[in-house]
């Protein structure tokens, strides 16, 4: 912490064990290196490998030539929760008014309000590991502890006793993330169930983030809100960014009931008071996209998947076809034991970027998060580079 002894101008200590982005430094790397003239092959990112389609960006313009430039409700402006609730009904199997539904900037700020809603100071948050890094910020932001739970652990040993084992009496939330950001883990219905009764034994909230919900390559899809019990003790998170290409819009969801709703409200009037008006009329307009175009875009990152899993088992580092979202998360220990050390290895000698499997917590060690949602080529590209590599 900084202080200034002749002012005392200091910061809020609830931000000192608040982390900012490791991976913005491997990002600032490969820029560097870029600017040298060197090749990069890009699976760092998280982002899709298409534009953001016409019809959205035409609903946006539209939108902005019609003076929708001014201030909406904050929640959101009903034609979109009205269709929120038609998805929700018709994917997610969660029934629900257009009370429960508020429109967020972006996914991140769905879950910052629902972290700040349910936290106090010196709880504790159970957290499948490896898990997506700003969520043990999020919740060391609300002064709470993350209690990780390794996800692989649990499904050897059964996730309801795995959680419990875990568990402290501060618990008061668990953050269930699936398809998972970095694994690729995709929770099975049955698993959800085991989430749920603990949940419903211990009395505490549940914290689903569905932010892949289309990415799901083996398996399907399955939202723990749906189950018996769970509506009223689950805090529901979306973001427009993965499956529509609009990582930049900024546009998410979070479904919830009372009495997390009011609560989600007040955290969003006072940090955006709410999500730029034309913008909502684009995600109104994503939703009108056919499944079969979501089906297609998954086979395409399918394809990209298999090719980049075949091409890390062929060079030996061992990695599972990841069942969702968009990463491979192979053991890279063949490389260096230490994660950051081998994707600093292999971004200085093969000129392929990656995240180490470290900055996803303690049980990412050992791993790196390579990013498929880039073109094909680009993955051929990185495959032969790990050919040369390991020669
Ligand atoms: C697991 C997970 N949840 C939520 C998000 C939030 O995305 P956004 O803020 O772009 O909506 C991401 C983005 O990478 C993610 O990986």
């Amino acid at each position: 912490m900084i202080t200034t002894r002749q002012s005392g101008i200091r910061l809020a200590r609830r931000l000192d064990e608040v982390g900012f982005s490791d991976i913005v430094q491997i990002r600032n790397k490969v820029m560097a290196m870029r600017a040298e003239g060197l090749p990069v092959y890009s699976l760092h990112g998280g982002e899709p490998f298409f534009e953001t389609p016409d019809e959205i960006k035409f609903a946006a313009v539209r939108a902005l030539v019609e003076n929708q430039t001014h201030y909406a409700a904050s929640s959101g402006i009903l034609p979109l929760r009205q269709a929120l609730v038609k998805k929700l009904a018709v994917k997610n199997n969660i029934s629900v008014t257009t009370d429960e539904i508020i429109a967020t900037v972006g996914g991140t700020q769905a879950l910052y309000a629902t972290f700040q809603s349910v936290l106090d100071p010196g709880d504790d948050c159970l957290v499948f590991s490896p898990y997506w890094t700003p969520i043990g910020d999020l919740i060391t932001g609300a002064q709470a502890r993350p209690l990780l739970v390794p996800s692989v652990t649990a499904r050897r040993n059964g996730i309801r006793s795995t959680l419990e084992q875990f568990s402290t009496p501060k618990t008061r939330a668990i953050y269930y993330n699936t398809p998972q950001n970095p694994s690729g883990l995709v929770f099975t219905r049955e698993e959800a169930e085991e989430v749920a009764a603990f949940a419903i034994e211990r009395d505490i909230v549940v914290i689903a983030d569905e932010a892949y919900e289309d990415l799901v390559y083996d398996g399907s899809h399955f939202s723990i809100a749906s189950l018996p019990g769970m509506a009223e003790r689950t805090i529901t998170t979306y973001t427009f960014s993965k499956t529509y290409g609009m990582t930049g819009w900024r546009g998410g969801y979070a479904v919830a009931q009372e009495p997390f709703m009011s609560a989600l409200r007040k955290i969003v009037l006072y940090s955006t008071n709410g999500v730029t008006t034309f913008v909502q009329h684009a995600m109104i307009e994503a939703l009108k996209t056919p499944e079969s175009k979501i089906a297609t875009l998954r086979e395409e990152y399918r394809k990209r998947r298999d090719l980049l899993v075949a091409g890390l088992n062929e060079v030996g580092l061992d990695c599972a076809p990841p069942a969702g979202a968009f990463y491979a998360f192979p053991s890279v220990e063949k490389i260096n034991k230490n994660s950051r050390t081998a994707a600093q290895i292999l971004l200085e000698k093969a000129h392929i970027a990656t995240i180490p499997g470290s900055v996803f917590g303690a049980q990412g060690e050992g791993h790196l998060r390579f990013g498929y949602a880039i073109p094909i080529a680009e993955i051929e590209a990185c495959v032969d580079a790990l050919r040369k590599f390991f020669k």
